[in-house]
C-alpha cells in the first residue's frame, strides 16, 4: 500500500488529515486516513498506489496549512533487527530509485525526541550504506528526490520520498530558530519563522529591508516589533500595553497607545503590516483585507486564532472572507496560511496584492 505521510503539530492530526483528504479529492485522488491523537503524524492511505506522486506534483506543500512536511511511502513499516539495520533498510529500498538527500525523522513527541539520539547515531552509517548501494547519489532521480526515514521506534522505520521542489527545507518541517536574548517576548520567534517561511531568501533585499516603514498592531511587549527593528525598519507599534524600553531606546519605534482597529496610518508608505492582536479571527481577517485594499500597506503577516472545535473549517472560512474581499475588487493577490512550528492555537497568514489596490475610500469620496 502507498501512503502519503504528513507531519503536523501534535494535537492537530484531525485538521491535517481533513485538509489532505479534501485537497486530494479536488485532484480526484482518494484514500482513507489513519491517525493517532497527539502523535503529530498522519497517514493518508491511497486507494491507488500510483497516485502518491500525482498528489506530490499537484499540491504545493505551501498550500497545506496544517502539514509541516510530507512524503510518499516507498516501503511499508520495516522491522529493524538489532544488527545489520543499514543492510535491512537498503534491501527494503532496492536500487530502483536514487535520492539526493536523506532526512532522519521521528514524530514530534517526547518519545520522538528520545529517539532522535538513536537516529543521530545511525545517520552516518546509514548514509554510507546508502551511498555504497548507490541509493543516495549526488543528484538523485525525479529532480533530486529527498529520502525520508521516519523512525517510529528503534525497531521500526518507514521510508519514503518527497520532491526537492515541493518539500520543506527543514528536517520534519521544523526550522530551529535561536531565541534572541534581546527580544522582549518569545512570540518573536513566530514572526521570525513567518518571514523565513513566506518570503523567499533571495527577495529579502527588496521585501524585508532596512529603511522600510512597518506597523505592528497588538505589539506589546514588542517581540514582533523587535524582528522589524532588527531588520532596520521604522516601526509604529500599536497597543495599550507597554513596549520594552530597549526597543524604544533604538529610536526606530513610535508607540501609539490605542485600539488597533481604530488606528489609521499617518504615513503613505507603510510597507509591512503585522498583527498579533488576540481577537476574533473574522475581525482580524476583515481588517487586514481593508488595509491591503486601501493601499495602506504592501504586505501583511497576521495571526488568526483557532477555535476549540472545527479548527480546519474555521480557517478555511476566514481565508474565504479575505479572498471574497479581494475578488470583489478584482485584484490579483497572494494569500498563504500556515500552522507554523512556533504557532500554537493560531495560524499565520501572509497576504499581498499583486495588482495595484483599488481606489482608496478617501479618493472615492472626493
Ligand atoms: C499576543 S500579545 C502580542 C505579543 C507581541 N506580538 C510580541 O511579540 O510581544 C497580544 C497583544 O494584543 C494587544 N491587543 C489586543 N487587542 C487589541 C486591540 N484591539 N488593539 C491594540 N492591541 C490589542 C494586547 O494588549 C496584547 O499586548
Amino acid at each position: 500500500m502507498t501512503s502519503i505521510v504528513l507531519y503536523c503539530r501534535p494535537g492537530f492530526e484531525k485538521e491535517c488529515g481533513a485538509e489532505i483528504q479534501e485537497k486530494a479529492s479536488w485532484n480526484e485522488v482518494y484514500g482513507y486516513l489513519q491517525l493517532t491523537k497527539n502523535q503529530g503524524v498522519v497517514y493518508f492511505h491511497l486507494n491507488n498506489a500510483e497516485e502518491g506522486e500525482v498528489l506530490m506534483e499537484k499540491i504545493p506543500l505551501r498550500r497545506l496549512i496544517f502539514a509541516r512536511q510530507w512524503f510518499v511511502t516507498v516501503t511499508e513499516k520495516i522491522d529493524l533487527p538489532d544488527y545489520n539495520r543499514v543492510e535491512t533498510i537498503c534491501q527494503a529500498l532496492g536500487n530502483e530509485w536514487q535520492y539526493a538527500d536523506l532526512r532522519m525523522e521521528t514524530p514530534d513527541t517526547n518519545d520522538g525526541k528520545e529517539l532522535s539520539k538513536f537516529c543521530r547515531k545511525l545517520a552516518v552509517p546509514l548514509r554510507q550504506g546508502l551511498r555504497k548501494e548507490k541509493i543516495l547519489t549526488e543528484k538523485g532521480d525525479k529532480d533530486g528526490a529527498v529520502l525520508h526515514a521516519l523512525f517510529l521506534s528503534g525497531k521500526e522505520v518507514i521510508m519514503g520520498y518527497s520532491l526537492a521542489r515541493n518539500t520543506s527545507p527543514h528536517v520534519m518541517g521544523i526550522p530551529r530558530l535561536k531565541f534572541p536574548s534581546a527580544a522582549p517576548s518569545r512570540s518573536t520567534l513566530k514572526l521570525d519563522e513567518a518571514f523565513l517561511h513566506f518570503i523567499p531568501r533571495n527577495e529579502w533585499e527588496t521585501r524585508l529591508t532596512s529603511g522600510m516603514n512597518a506597523v505592528d498592531l497588538g505589539a506589546a511587549p514588542g517581540g514582533w516589533t523587535y524582528q522589524l527593528v532588527r531588520r532596520g525598519m521604522m516601526v509604529t507599534s500599536v497597543d495599550n500595553g507597554p513596549m520594552a524600553e530597549s526597543l524604544m531606546a533604538t529610536g526606530q519605534v513610535k508607540h501609539r497607545t490605542m485600539d488597533g482597529f481604530k488606528y489609521v496610518p499617518q504615513k503613505q508608505n507603510v510597507y509591512w503590516l503585522v498583527c498579533d492582536m488576540i481577537e476574533k479571527p473574522q475581525r482580524v481577517a476583515k481588517l487586514m483585507s481593508e488595509w491591503l485594499l486601501k493601499g495602506q500597506c504592501q504586505e501583511a503577516i497576521f495571526n488568526l486564532k483557532l477555535p476549540m472545535k472545527g479548527r480546519y473549517q474555521q480557517v478555511v472560512d476566514d481565508l474565504q472572507t479575505i479572498k471574497d474581499a479581494f475578488s470583489a475588487h478584482k485584484v490579483k493577490y497572494e494569500l498563504y496560511a500556515k500552522h507554523l512550528y512556533y504557532d500554537r492555537e493560531e495560524v499565520t497568514v501572509h497576504a499581498r496584492l499583486l495588482s495595484p489596490p483599488p481606489v482608496t475610500l478617501d479618493e472615492r469620496k472626493s
